[in-house]
């Protein structure tokens, strides 16, 4: 399978999104202070209080009494640095100091919003080991956690495993156990329990990843099932850096310093920006190299900015970045009209309205205050109480409902804002309808007397053509390492139900007071923990294997995605939408070979691209991301040109000792693919054997993509790897 895509977008827009950013720091006025992080590698070997060294950089530039106002954080356990409130000149004097390797603005960056384990084939009666599976702790980085969840009940389990070094920190009305062994706030919360989730997404993402089996989870009934994370015998260590209303940089550094030093084996972090930032400004780029360099693999939510290409905020190589896509369960909620028509909309609406003719009025009639053309779109504050009551109302955008909700109609029909894969949850009866299918009802109010109408309850209906890329899941191609294909891999992230805080409003609008202990979301932010609980359950059985070896054996084993079989051309970008395909965490445990990359190798990648704030770069370093040892291949070329392209890569035997494997390559007529050696012979385990791929062609025309792909087999692995060329 492969194909010549045209992309519709443009990347430029990024580009400027991306400018606008470094702008909005230098236009500010020389006496206002923001805070920054000061990044200074890892920590040196030997005495050294990082602390002390922290104070002193400050104190040279700014003097004693102003160094300790300033300062507002240290990172002295797993690497080196700190943040301090500065001026933009004193941020440039400290960045010029040969022990800091990088200074940037603390951003502000946000959270990225049970069958779906049995849909990717890791059901209940999969192979485990659950003794080593309780050895597995999870980092979760995220808003928190409700500590009470049966989903992080502990009975059963035994104290926490010997090489955790956290605490309980979540305050004094929050309490840890044998399943959540750990939690940090770095965000204020309520004073007694600081680390409690309010918002429901940190609760949400941890138990999807490893949280208890929960019999009888539903929404109302809807979706029953066990819920169960991905290793529900794994350990959750929660770190809290956002709240509702941002999660800033400062705190996700101070996050992975704790969690790295704390002993967790992964961390799952849901949260990123709406653009791409460079490695050495991107706080979550910067903590993760610290965590793979100890062993600790982090995943993180490829961002729910698509499907505009190059959209992507999870880029470093060293990360894993996911995607979203269905799962074979979708919820549908009916409007049926006083004419006898059925349309089909989607809404999560557990409500049944008592009758089946309510009036129906189009939203840009119901107001006093607003001009027709917000009402219609029912926008915040517009709809006069008086003129919605008992009737259902027509708004032309999805967040509509909200107003109508708060004014008091009885319901309401809004348009889906061209995302007809999702289902949101909403606060009272409500279905969302296509563009074509709200205009029937738009056309039917107008041309009737007394229009009458009816919202059903939900129906849950199985999704055939799953899996399917999410609309809303970020694209490829990667704007900062262009050779370097991201997102890496996708997972189930539409209508997931999972634990929630019964504190928080299960549809986002305020006003909607139900409280529940289970509650259905879309996002990346669904997506990451599930790659999560994939990856913790092979490291239950290969503990020893590096980040890259479990990476590699998630993206080479995953099921292959249908490029031409997504929603339409705008969604249809192949890799750019879904990496290397949909995991398939069974299959992950024994893939044959792996792709492995350490430190040395992303130095050298990063070298490659004159980025040496990872670590120095030695005189004279050849080479290009196209080197790295990574288990997809991406190459950026020129259009109309032609052009050949090397890939060396290696990799490790992890199957049978003895094994031959022979290469496939699957290519159309745009480019030739050839792979020397084509055939690899393996005497022992952990061998390992180099070969090289290469591409070329001619004459590409512009915002064009072509895939291809590589597989090696033995009789009992088929190890494949995407490849990817695309011009500008
Ligand atoms: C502890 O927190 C829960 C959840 O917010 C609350 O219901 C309970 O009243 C609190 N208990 C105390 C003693 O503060
Ligand atoms: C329909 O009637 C039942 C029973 O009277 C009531 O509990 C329910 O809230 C009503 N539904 C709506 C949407 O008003
Ligand atoms: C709503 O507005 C349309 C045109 O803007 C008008 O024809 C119609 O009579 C109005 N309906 C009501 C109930 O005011
Ligand atoms: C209602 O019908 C009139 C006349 O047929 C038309 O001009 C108008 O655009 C229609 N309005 C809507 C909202 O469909
Ligand atoms: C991919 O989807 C297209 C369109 O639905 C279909 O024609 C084609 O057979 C599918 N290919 C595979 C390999 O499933
Ligand atoms: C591997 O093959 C070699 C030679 O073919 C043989 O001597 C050796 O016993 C084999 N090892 C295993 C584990 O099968
Ligand atoms: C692929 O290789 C063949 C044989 O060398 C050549 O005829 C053809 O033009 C090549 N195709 C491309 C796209 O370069
Ligand atoms: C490997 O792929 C080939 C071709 O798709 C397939 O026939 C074979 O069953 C696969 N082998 C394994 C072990 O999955």
């Amino acid at each position: 399978m492969s194909s010549l895509i045209f992309l519709f977008r443009v990347l430029v827009v990024l580009v400027v999104a991306t400018l606008s950013i470094h702008c909005g720091a230098t236009t500010e006025t020389d006496t206002a202070k923001d805070i920054y992080i000061v990044y200074m590698g890892s920590l040196p070997e030997g005495e050294y209080s990082p602390s002390s060294h922290h104070f002193s950089i400050l104190q040279e530039v700014l003097g004693e009494s102003a160094a300790s106002n300033s300062i507002v954080r240290s990172y002295t356990r797993s690497f080196n640095g700190f943040a301090a409130r500065l001026s933009d000149e004193e941020q440039q004097i400290i960045a010029s100091k040969k022990e800091v390797l990088s200074v940037f603005p603390s951003k502000k960056l946000k959270l990225q919003t049970t069958r779906s384990w049995d849909f990717m084939g890791l059901t209940e009666t999969a192979k485990r080991n659950p003794t080593v599976e309780s050895n597995v702790i999870v980092g979760a980085i995220d808003s928190g956690i409700w500590p009470e969840s049966e989903s992080f009940s502990d009975e059963g389990y035994g104290p926490p495993p010997k090489k955790w070094k956290g605490t309980c920190a979540g305050g004094t009305n929050f309490t840890c156990n044998n399943k959540l062994i750990g939690a940090r706030s770095y965000k204020l919360g309520s004073e007694s329990s600081p680390a409690r989730d309010e918002m429901g997404h940190g609760t949400h993402t941890a138990s999807t990843a490893a949280g208890n089996k929960v019999p009888d989870a539903s929404f109302y009934g809807m979706a029953k099932g066990k819920a169960h994370g991905g290793v529900p015998s794994a350990r959750i260590a929660a770190y809290k850096v956002c709240d509702e209303e941002d999660c800033l940089d400062l705190y996700i550094l101070a996050a992975f310093d704790d969690a790295i030093a704390d002993g967790v084996d992964l961390i799952t972090i849901s949260v990123g920006g709406d653009y791409a930032s460079p490695f050495e400004e991107d706080a979550i780029a910067v903590g993760s190299f610290h965590a793979m360099e100890k062993g600790i693999l982090t995943l993180q939510s490829a961002g729910n900015s698509g499907p505009t290409p190059s959209t992507v905020s999870s880029v470093a190589p060293w990360l894993f970045s996911i995607a979203a896509s269905s799962i074979d369960r979708k919820f549908i909620s009916k409007v049926t009209l006083a004419n006898g028509q059925t349309l089909i909309g989607n809404a999560v609406n557990p409500f049944t309205l008592n009758g089946t003719n309510f009036p129906l009025v189009y939203g840009k009639n119901l107001t006093t205050t607003c001009p027709e053309d917000v009402t219609r779109l029912c926008a915040d504050t517009c709809l006069d109480s008086k003129l919605v009551e008992g009737k259902i109302v027509v708004c032309d955008q999805a967040s509509g409902r909200k107003e109508a909700f708060r004014a008091g109609a009885i319901g309401a029909i809004t348009t889906n804002d061209g995302r007809d894969d999702i289902a949101s949850v909403v606060p009272f009866p409500t279905s969302a309808l296509t563009d074509t299918d709200h205009d029937i009802v738009k056309s039917f109010i107008n041309s009737t007397k007394n229009p009458q109408g009816s919202i059903l309850k939900s129906e849950v209906i199985e999704h055939t053509t799953a899996p399917i890329a999410a609309s809303f899941s970020s694209r490829g191609p990667n704007p900062i390492a262009v050779d370097i294909l991201k997102p890496d891999i996708t997972a189930p992230g539409i209508d997931i139900i999972a634990a929630f805080s019964p504190h928080a409003s299960p549809s986002g609008a305020p006003g909607d007071k139900r409280s529940l202990k289970y509650s259905i979301l879309s996002g990346t932010s669904m997506s990451c923990p599930h790659v999560t609980g994939a990856a913790a359950y092979l490291k239950t059985f290969h503990p020893d294997w590096s980040p890259s070896a479990i990476k590699s054996a998630l993206m080479t084993t995953a099921w292959p995605m249908n490029a031409t079989k997504q929603v339409d051309d705008v969604y249809g970008e192949g890799e750019f939408a879904f990496g290397a395909g949909h995991i398939n965490p069974v299959k992950a445990i024994d893939p044959g070979l792996v792709y492995e990359a350490l430190k040395e190798d992303y130095i050298k990648m990063l070298c490659s691209i004159q980025i040496s704030y990872f670590g120095t770069c030695p005189k004279g370093v050849k080479g290009s991301p196209k080197d790295l040892n990574y288990p997809s291949m991406q190459a950026l070329v020129e259009s109309d040109k032609s052009f050949t392209v090397n890939f060396p890569r290696i990799v490790t035997n992890v199957g049978s000792s003895n094994s031959t494997y022979m290469v496939k390559v699957t290519t159309d007529s745009h480019i030739n693919v050839s792979v020397k050696p084509s055939s690899l012979s393996f005497k022992s385990l952990g061998e390992k054997q180099s070969f090289v791929v290469t591409v070329s062609g001619k004459g590409l025309p512009a915002k064009a993509r072509v895939s291809a792909s590589i597989v090696w087999s033995d009789d009992t692995h088929n190890v494949t790897s995407p490849i990817v060329v695309y011009t500008k």
